[in-house]
């Protein structure tokens, strides 16, 4: 089994990274958001736990979020390569990881750390839009659809995430700083920490991790 990991802070581009390379690379992506925003839509237990914490901007309990990766990783065989989007996203996730891979024979082999300034993530985070038919994710400053509120695969409307206010923003942020740049250091003392650019547009970040990916 192969694993790498997508770090970077709320909106630095991770999940439209992930989407556009799974398929050229041949990664299965796991979004532990996507994972928790489809319980809270199907009003699963666990979402109805993982809720509150989502709304608020905080992270949602480690043991929750690693039941749910646990439980991902087992549909998986031996030979299957997992990218993982917003996990791990405290010390103490990334330690239970790593010992979840060794029981597997499997370590993270690479942790690609998306680099853009605070500034352009407020501006991205504010413009996102998402459609609620087929998941596509647009930017209404960036990448916008070709009609208002429409999605351009399926037709679907598009809604902005709740967490997607500027106050919950600003507060994903500073849980970002205090709770998940050390995984940084963690992971640069293992030597798997690789930079992506992320500042310039989708297709140039696409770029520079390919040619990053070992
Ligand atoms: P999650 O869904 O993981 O949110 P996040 O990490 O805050 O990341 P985002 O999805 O907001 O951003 P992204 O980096 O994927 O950016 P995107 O590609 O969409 O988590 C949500 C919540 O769930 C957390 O707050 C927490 O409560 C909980 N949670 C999840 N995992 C957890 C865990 N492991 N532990 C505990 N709790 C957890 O891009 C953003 C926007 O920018 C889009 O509009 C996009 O179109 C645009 N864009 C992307 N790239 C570019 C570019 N290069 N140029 C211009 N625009 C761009």
């Amino acid at each position: 089994m192969k694993a790498i990991v997508l770090l970077g802070a709320p909106g630095a581009g991770k999940g439209t990274l992930a989407e556009a390379v799974r398929d050229q690379a041949g990664f299965q992506h796991i979004s532990t958001g996507d994972i928790l925003r489809a319980a809270v839509r199907d009003q699963t237990p666990t979402g109805l736990e993982a809720k509150k914490f989502m709304d608020a901007g905080e992270l949602v309990p480690d043991s929750v979020i690693m039941r749910l990766v646990e439980e991902r990783i087992a549909q998986g065989g031996p030979e299957d390569k997992f990218m993982f989007d917003g996990f791990p996203r405290t010390l103490a996730q990334a330690e239970m990881f790593d010992a979840t891979l060794a029981k597997l024979d499997a370590s993270v082999s690479q942790v690609f750390l998306l680099e853009v300034s605070p500034e352009a993530i407020v501006k991205r985070l504010g413009g996102r839009r998402i459609c609620r038919g087929c998941g596509a994710v647009y930017n209404i400053a960036f990448i916008p659809p070709k009609q208002d509120g429409v999605c351009d695969s399926c037709g679907g409307e598009l809604y902005q995430r709740d967490d997607d206010k500027e106050a919950t923003v600003l507060n994903r942020l500073e849980v970002y700083n205090r709770q998940t740049a050390s995984l940084v250091d963690f992971y640069d003392k293992k030597g798997v920490l690789v930079r992506v650019n992320a500042a310039g547009t989708p297709q140039e970040a696409v770029r520079d991790m390919l040619s990053k990916l070992r």
